[in-house]
């Protein structure tokens, strides 16, 4: 059975920055109050030229560029996204319409978890001998559906852009396990209101609507506390591994509080968890993509090391896997 080895990876985050000082001029909150409870410092907003389709494709082009690969020779592309920049084209189609190609083209809906779902999803199609390249993208910019007067949401969340190229190996490299969850009673503590109501006939029948997300912050932490930890758990455990073969934890990025706690369950020292929350927050589907480039290109993650992604998100649902590291045994990088 073949297995779905990383070759390349990518990012790309907008240039305007918002920072925790800013805020405290726009709602009633401070910069004490949001490091404090968040470990946010500040997170990067879309401006007017920046869209869903030019992060994810400025994302998609370096881990193209890094793997040595043309969109022309990608199989698949599947995108995990909760903030498509239109309704009925697949994102990820949105995206080939950029870089080129004409790999099939589909989403992923899972928010936050959305890019762990969607790398299982990818690394399906390799494994099971239907395609030898996909790339994948994690890709929001939930900040278009925030309201910036509330100061319970409007201080999490940020904007950026994850992707990784996929190939085919014989060697045990790429996600080797996969945990997926979901508690769908629990959608009511985090949400959109439906986009059906958008439509403009339909405004006066919903005086009160506004399209900005709404989050119960304390069921969300509850949750995210325990399956972050739990889930972690159990796609090390389903390779035969235990905590200490783990050399790096990227989990997603939304509250400092929250990764300490999924590391203290994992009984990880700090220098094996990637944090970037602080630069960032929350950036939904792109939060694990990035921390993993960012660890990739500092040198902290090694051919054959164990990597543990995790996330949770809107659903409520969550995902995590366990990434072993490394090219080896894709043919096309074989040398010698
Ligand atoms: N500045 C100052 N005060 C604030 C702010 C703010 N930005 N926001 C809330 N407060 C106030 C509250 O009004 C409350 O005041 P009160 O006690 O007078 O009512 C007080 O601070 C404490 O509020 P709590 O909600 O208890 O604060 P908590 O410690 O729980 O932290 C937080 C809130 C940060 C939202 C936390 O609950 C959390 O991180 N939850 C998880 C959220 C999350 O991760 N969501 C994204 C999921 S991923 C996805 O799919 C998009």
């Amino acid at each position: 059975m073949p297995h779905a080895a990383i070759t390349g990876w990518g990012t790309s985050v907008p240039d305007r920055v918002l920072t925790n000082h800013d805020l405290e001029t726009m709602v009633d909150t401070t910069d004490e109050w949001i490091v404090s409870r968040t470990g946010i410092r500040e997170r990067r907003i879309v401006g007017e030229r920046d869209t869903t389709t030019s992060l994810a494709t400025a994302a998609a082009r370096q881990a193209l560029e890094r793997a040595q690969l043309s969109a022309d020779e990608l199989d698949l592309i599947v995108v995990g996204t909760a903030t498509p920049d239109d309704f009925l084209v697949a994102q990820a189609a949105m995206v080939q319409a950029e870089i080129g190609g004409n790999a099939g083209a589909f989403d992923v809906g899972a928010a936050c978890a959305g890019f762990v779902t969607a790398l299982s999803v990818g690394t399906q199609f390799i494994t099971s001998g239907t395609y030898e390249r996909v790339l994948v993208i994690g890709v929001d910019t939930l900040t278009r559906y925030i309201d910036y007067t509330d100061r319970s949401t409007c201080v999490l969340f940020g904007d950026g852009a994850g992707a990784v190229v996929l190939e085919a190996s014989t060697e045990e490299r790429g996600l080797l396990s996969t945990v997926l969850g979901a508690d769908g009673a629990g959608h009511k503590h985090l949400y959109v209101p439906g986009m059906a109501n958008l439509v403009p006939e339909s405004a006066d029948l919903f005086p009160e609507y506004r399209p900005y997300l709404q989050m119960n912050g304390k069921e969300v932490f509850r949750f995210a506390v325990q399956v972050m930890g739990e889930a972690a758990a159990a796609a090390i455990e389903k390779v035969g591994l235990g905590f200490d073969d783990v050399d790096m934890l990227i989990p997603h990025q939304a509250n400092l509080r929250i990764i300490d706690a999924a590391a203290r369950r994992l009984a990880l020292p700090r220098e094996k968890v990637w944090v970037n929350v602080d630069r960032y927050g929350n950036t939904s589907a792109a939060s694990v993509p990035i921390a993993l480039a960012e660890a990739a290109d500092a040198g902290k993650i090694d051919d054959g090391d164990n990597v543990v992604l995790v996330a949770f998100g809107a659903g409520l649902a969550w995902a995590a896997g366990l990434v072993r590291w490394g090219t080896a045994g894709v043919a096309r990088l074989a040398t010698g």
